[in-house]
């Protein structure tokens, strides 16, 4: 279509003259082998089951589905998600406490919505999940970045960046951290760690949002409690999806907290609320099949982490250094002093393989080291082809020794 000259630019927001992220195209087609996207495998979406389901639903409730639902979303299941965290976290929740919302990245942007203003200082890992990133950034906020290790974010990091706060004479409003099989880094917050950050959020009074996106998928180890089990004050909310664990096209997840600061979320929201036939027929599916289904998505992706984990010893040894998660979909890789991460970039491409570079996980180009690899999205007999086309990408770009 031909196009007047105008500038529909200065007619935006600054957040939407940002361009869109990445997300806008459809992911991990560019290139053979793509660990890049954290996407969950198609291979294990339930689909006969949805069918069942969806059917069950539009027969039974076809009215109700079919209209709209309310703000909050489906009580059946809301209640069915308070239920998993009676169990999960031992707190006395119920569907008052959960608000459901398109993806978990649409309660984090409710919660931006409702609780960052323009200019607050937002605390957050470096690195950290880049949609997360973006949100917090489109709505304003100040980001302060506190360092992450093998134990997760590191608590002491916080300490020190809250007293430089405190010496600015800046309070923080919310704090943002992925405490389980952390995306990009793979790492999980020790005990010790989620104790005294609970302690801290109910010292300085911010809100914590603890993003849960993977934390139903631990392959190895005892589950830790959550931040939100851990506190009493309502200052934790927590995040949670049926991407990761059923399907990320339906678009469901849930913010769970204190009411009063799931109603400001509500209050915030001006979409109509999340598909009421969805949020019924993954109801129906969380009747008897979501338990059993989240066990063979366990031992599936269990299985890709081996792969990925082996090859990588086989083929990249020299040139990476790792965690290995212990759920999750990631592997997040530090390159060797001897190698040169542009020219990995470039080798990769040749070998029709993808990853995530660093950089996009830091709100200040730091990562130039570092690399995510997704063991998720990729058919599990690639897993070891891709890897070999990273190796000899890694090998191409090392400096010989
Ligand atoms: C840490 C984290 N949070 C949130 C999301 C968004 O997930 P969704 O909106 O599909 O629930 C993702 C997706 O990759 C993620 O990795």
């Amino acid at each position: 279509m031909a196009k007047a000259s105008v500038d529909i630019r200065s007619l935006m927001t600054g957040a939407a003259g940002a361009g869109p992220s990445s997300w806008a195209a459809a992911p991990g087609r560019q290139v053979a082998i793509s660990f890049g996207g954290g996407l969950p495998d198609p291979a294990t979406f339930p689909i006969e089951e949805l069918i069942a389901d969806v059917a069950t639903v539009l027969r039974r409730d076809g009215d109700a589905a079919l209209q709209y639902g309310g703000l909050v979303g489906y009580d059946g299941l809301r209640e069915s998600i308070a239920e998993r965290s009676r169990r999960a976290d031992g707190r006395a929740v119920d569907g008052g406490n959960v608000v459901l919302t398109s993806g978990s990245a649409h309660a984090l942007s409710l919660t931006c919505f409702a609780f960052v203003s323009a200019g607050d200082t937002v605390l957050i890992e470096a690195p950290t999940f880049a949609g997360s990133l973006r949100a917090i950034r489109s709505y304003g906020g100040r980001l302060v970045t506190v360092s992450v290790d093998e134990r997760g974010m590191s608590v002491d990091d916080l300490e020190e960046k809250l007293a430089a706060l405190k010496a600015e004479g800046r309070r923080p409003k919310l704090l943002y951290t992925i405490p389980n099989f952390h995306n990009p880094a793979g790492v999980t917050m020790s005990l010790e760690r989620r104790r005294r950050l609970v302690r801290l959020a109910q010292e300085w009074q911010f809100l914590v949002v603890e993003d849960d996106a993977y934390g139903d998928l631990r392959y190895d180890g005892e589950p830790l409690p959550s931040l939100f089990a851990l506190d009493d004050s309502g200052l934790v909310l927590k995040l949670g999806s049926f991407s990761k664990i059923l399907a990320a096209g339906l678009r469901m997840g849930w913010a769970i907290g204190d009411p009063e600061v799931v109603g400001a979320l509500t209050s915030v929201r001006h979409d109509m609320g999340v598909s009421p036939m969805v949020a019924r027929t993954i109801a129906e599916f969380s009747k008897v099949r979501l338990e059993p289904h989240i066990q063979r998505l366990i031992a599936h992706y269990r299985g890709k982490r081996d792969r990925m984990v082996a090859a990588l010893g086989e083929h990249c040894a020299p040139w990476v250094r790792f965690t290995t998660p212990e759920g999750g979909f990631f592997l997040w890789l530090e390159l060797a002093p001897g190698v040169d991460p542009d020219a990995l970039a470039q080798a990769t491409a040749g070998e029709d393989v993808g990853y995530v570079p660093g950089p996009a996980f830091f709100a200040d180009g730091d990562g130039r080291r570092n690399l995510r690899l997704a063991f998720s999205f990729v058919p599990s007999d690639d897993i070891e082809r891709g890897i070999a086309g990273l190796g000899r990408a890694l090998s191409r770009s090392a400096r010989p020794t």
